[in-house]
């Protein structure tokens, strides 16, 4: 018997960004948004911990215990006394490394897996409060749909999407690591009085009324100064998707994978094209947002 969760990636529709506290992490006030590009990770009971990985980037995927879904079967077997001999396969079609939490989407995927397999009986705040440990992106990817984090982004309020909105990613060469350009951004704000993170009521407000252009005028990231700065080339990305009639463009999250809201489907197929022929990024995807948290199949 085994059991198969798909779970999506995420897009950061805002992402503000405070001074860094006590214990290292950053206060936000990070609006996610699921977006309908999707990793499944498959649960098989086995002689002890396994780890495979298939998919275009697998190489790129760690098969150890640094692994979130790794983690995510220790920590849940640990709980409730199981031995965490679970062989778990990690189908991936997320970008690796690239600022779209496929990673964090692996952790709550396995999570809810080896929960199913092993029928632990966890409550939905049990299992939540396990992707808090995992990592600050790993409960908005149980969730999915539209969520404000808050705190390092863990603390999940629901945020209401009222329509369907499309999407062009562009994955670059290489990641970028996430404590890198935290770093960066606490660098480049060393001088500056870095205010409060706050959720924006223009934002909260397109994603409610569904309105592209409305959404694309209050799209943000404090990340982008940062990952721009340690990787310079992102901004004739920016440019690429822009000038072929994207709303509007943006690092997601820590990047590098860059994201472009466009009016509907033709446009993301026409900015899609043009982003792979202007050779600014490795390769294209499209997706539509919002979409279902992690879900046993
Ligand atoms: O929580 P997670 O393991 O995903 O965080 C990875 C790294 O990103 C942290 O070690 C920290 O450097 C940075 N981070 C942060 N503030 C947050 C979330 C992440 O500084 N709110």
């Amino acid at each position: 018997m085994s059991v198969t969760v798909r779970v999506p990636a995420k897009v950061n529709v805002q992402l503000a960004v405070g001074a860094p506290r006590p214990d290292g992490f950053h206060d936000l006030a990070n609006v996610f948004l699921a977006v309908g590009l999707y990793d499944e990770v498959t649960a098989t009971p086995a002689d002890e911990l396994r780890i495979t990985c298939s998919g275009p980037d697998a190489a790129q995927v760690p098969l150890d215990a640094t692994n979130l879904a790794a983690r995510a079967a220790l920590a849940l077997a640990e709980r409730h006394g199981i031995a965490p001999d679970v062989h778990l396969h990690i189908a991936k079609d997320i970008p690796v490394a690239g600022g779209m939490a496929g990673g964090s989407a692996d952790g709550a995927a396995a999570l809810l897996a080896c929960d199913a397999l092993w029928s632990t009986g966890a409550t939905r705040d049990e299992l939540l409060a396990i992707c808090a440990e995992l990592g600050s992106d790993v409960p908005f990817s149980l969730v999915g749909g539209a969520a404000l984090g808050t705190g390092r982004g863990e603390r999940l309020t629901p945020v209401e999407v009222g329509g369907t909105f499309h999407w062009v990613f562009a994955v670059a060469d290489g990641g970028l690591s996430t404590p890198a350009v935290y770093a960066e951004f606490d660098r480049l704000t060393a001088d500056a009085d870095v205010p409060a993170p706050e959720a924006s009521p223009a934002l909260l407000d397109a994603l409610r009324t569904g309105d592209p252009t409305a959404l694309a005028g209050a799209l943000s990231n404090d990340l982008q100064p940062a990952a721009l700065s340690l990787r310079p080339s992102l901004a004739d990305t920016l440019a690429a998707g822009t000038a072929a009639g994207a709303l509007a463009a943006l690092v997601s999250g820590s990047g590098p994978t860059t994201a472009f809201l466009v009016a509907d489907a033709e446009s993301a197929r026409k900015v899609a094209e043009a982003l792979l022929t202007s050779g600014t990024c490795r390769n294209t995807r499209t997706a539509v947002s919002p979409a279902p948290g992690a879900t046993v199949r």
